[in-house]
């Protein structure tokens, strides 16, 4: 699955950070126990870069596009435990580049616990800039990048879940990955995913339009912190700006961009007995850990859909684990563990 040149995402520029193809896997004793559809789980948990997702095959590109820019830094920001953020300090570091990481912080005060994603960010020597902005923290991230360019540095901005054209070409290429594992394994009817800054989505979207599967396979977002409202127009414009990049006349419209907003929670990261559920049920069935924000919330909504009736017996669905197992060891409280259990 190496490069062809048959695909336009074959001519960009792209550096290798991730272990792909990842695998796709059965859920067997997930899918009797829901006694719905046929579950299976592609493995982008498994990307292999600092504990790995989804945003490992976005920076393939983004990277790439920093170092053609001459780029001795990278600044990206997101949410205290962001994976996003995790990822691109440890794909800077691998290519080079110093990283620097605007994280939300309510006061701009460093959390008491150094755990999970920021352990790791630790580890890693990147540069943390606390704000107490929310994305796509814009100022904050204008205000570091003026102050690298002051300081002699030639810093490149990534956007907040890396998703701009260049980013969601990571996604065009998964998808284009799967048509060909799709060939072997069978196809998939449905594909479920945790859907937030939107560029996963659009790259899938147009990724199933360059593949031939646009049409043929539904592609569920569940949203983990936006309205349908709000993020649907925004990956239809991502897919179409992702198009433009490649050179293609094509656009995909909002109404056709298919992201379910019914699993909001408490709001982003707060952690309810439905992902608690869900949680468990994959690691005590299938052996396999799932987040509490992104991929523990879309596994939620996927059970309950099943529950709900919302698909058919044989029909066969594919759970895409965009990662963030990191975050769990954060969440030790809200997951309801104790050392009294
Ligand atoms: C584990 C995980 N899954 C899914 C997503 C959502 O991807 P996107 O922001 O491209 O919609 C993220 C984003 O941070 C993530 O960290």
């Amino acid at each position: 699955m190496s490069p062809s040149g048959k695909y336009p995402t074959d001519r960009l520029p792209r550096v290798r950070l991730a272990h792909l193809p990842t695998p796709i896997d059965p859920l067997p004793r997930l899918s009797e126990y829901l006694g719905g559809p046929e579950l299976f789980i592609k493995r982008d948990d498994q990307t292999g870069l600092a504990t790995g997702g989804n945003k490992t095959r976005k920076l393939e590109f983004l990277i790439a596009e920093a170092l053609e820019a001459g780029a001795d830094s990278v600044i990206t920001a997101g949410s205290t435990q962001s994976n996003h953020a995790r990822q691109t300090a440890a794909a800077a570091r691998a290519k080079g580049l110093e990283p620097h990481l605007v994280l939300y912080a309510p006061g701009e005060q460093p959390p008491e616990n150094f755990n999970g994603n920021l352990l790791i960010n630790h580890l890693l020597g990147a540069v943390i800039h606390w704000t107490e902005e929310r994305a796509p923290y814009s100022r904050t991230i204008g205000q570091v990048e003026a102050e690298l360019k002051a300081g002699g540095k030639r810093p490149h901005v990534v956007p907040y879940g890396g998703s701009n054209a260049t980013g969601l070409m990571g996604y065009v290429t998964a998808m284009i990955e799967v048509a060909e594992q799709a060939e072997t394994s069978g196809p998939f009817d449905v594909h479920v995913f945790a859907t937030s800054s939107g560029g996963t989505q659009a790259g899938m979207i147009l990724g199933a339009h360059l593949s031939g599967l646009e049409g043929k396979t539904r592609l569920l977002g569940i949203s983990v912190d936006e309205h349908r409202e709000t993020l649907a127009p925004r990956v239809a414009r991502l897919a179409g700006e992702g198009a433009r990049l490649l050179g293609l006349d094509w656009q995909v419209e909002a109404e056709a961009v298919e992201v379910n907003d019914g699993y909001l929670g408490g709001g982003y990261a707060v952690v309810g007995e439905a992902e608690r559920e869900a949680i468990r049920l994959l690691a005590r069935l299938e052996g396999i850990l799932v987040d509490p924000v992104y991929t523990g919330r879309a596994l939620a909504g996927l059970i309950d859909l099943i529950r709900q009736g919302a698909f058919e017996a044989g029909q066969r669905i594919l759970f895409w684990h965009t990662g963030g197992t990191a975050a769990l060891f954060a969440f030790t409280e809200e997951l309801g563990i104790s050392s009294q259990q």
